[in-house]
């Protein structure tokens, strides 16, 4: 379970008043829940998923993960339980190491340096399987440098690394918002699969809210620092695109898109 109480974030801004991307940020996400994230940019939908994984130091709040309180702990010892994908395609593979290198290297993560053994006839195995799974006939390009793959073999790549080790915690911050419609279908399709077989506790950033309600089974959203919608079973289940786009403006204090949400709740 991923318990995030009271949490603080602010960033200096030039000025003399910080911009304060978190404001006492509550989040309780059971374990083996699967939660996506909608808000406007700026809403402090990333500067949350950098909180946990320890990115910065917060201001205030912690963080616990499965019990353990992990705010003050340093950002490459959370990397060991906590799996990411970010939206560059670039940002979660070497791309001068080959595919293989790539897996052998996200699945040693967390192991002390002295640990670190060569590539076992087993490991190469599992590697290959894990790759032919994802359907992109990446298990016969293990020597080819990560460099030479389509954004989204990258993107497929990166989310097997941060999977394979079956982390605590995932976290997806627009993952498929730079690859094209049917990429990143394909992608999230992966996503959904690999969440499901592994049971992982989840945090989806999305700007689409048609995945937002359909994938996972809670939804957040977030505005000027503040979770200010957060759904989950029936009641997100009735919900469509719609609602969810007049709670948006509604939150914004916009006008709503008709007059079916004003006699809502
Ligand atoms: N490293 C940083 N330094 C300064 N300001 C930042 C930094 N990261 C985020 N911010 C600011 O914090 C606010 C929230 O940003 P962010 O969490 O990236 O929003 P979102 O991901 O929802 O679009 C924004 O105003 C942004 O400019
Ligand atoms: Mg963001």
């Amino acid at each position: 379970m991923l318990e995030i109480r009271h949490l603080c974030k602010a960033f200096p801004a030039g000025g003399l008043t910080p911009k304060i991307a978190l404001q006492d940020v509550n989040l309780t996400v059971p374990t083996g829940s699967f939660v996506t994230i909608i808000g406007s940019n700026g809403a402090g939908k990333s500067t949350l998923l950098n909180a946990v994984a320890g990115v910065f130091p917060v201001d205030r709040g912690c963080v616990m993960l499965n019990g353990k309180d992990i705010t003050f702990l340093p950002e490459h010892r959370r990397a060991a339980f906590i799996g990411r994908v970010f939206q560059n395609p670039l940002q979660g593979t070497a791309a001068s190491m080959t595919v293989e290198e790539n897996l052998v290297m996200a699945w040693r993560r967390g192991e002390r340096r002295g640990l670190r053994r060569g590539i076992t006839a087993g490991l190469r195995r599992q590697i290959r399987d894990r790759l032919s799974q994802l359907g992109l006939g990446l298990e016969d390009r293990l020597h080819t440098a990560v460099g030479f793959l389509s954004g989204g073999q990258r993107q497929a790549l990166t989310l097997l690394m941060a999977t394979m080790t079956r982390p605590d915690l995932l976290l997806l911050d627009e993952h498929v918002a730079a690859l094209d419609p049917n990429t990143a279908q394909q992608i999230l399709y992966l996503t959904e699969k690999m969440v499901a077989e592994e049971g992982l506790t989840t945090l989806m950033v999305t700007h689409n809210m048609e995945h937002a309600l359909r994938m996972g089974d809670t939804t957040i959203m977030m505005h000027e620092g503040e979770i200010v919608l957060n759904v989950k079973g029936t009641k997100r289940a009735a919900m469509t695109v719609h609602d969810l786009l007049n709670q948006f403006k509604r939150i914004r204090g916009e006008q709503l898109l008709d007059d079916r949400m004003l006699l809502a709740d």
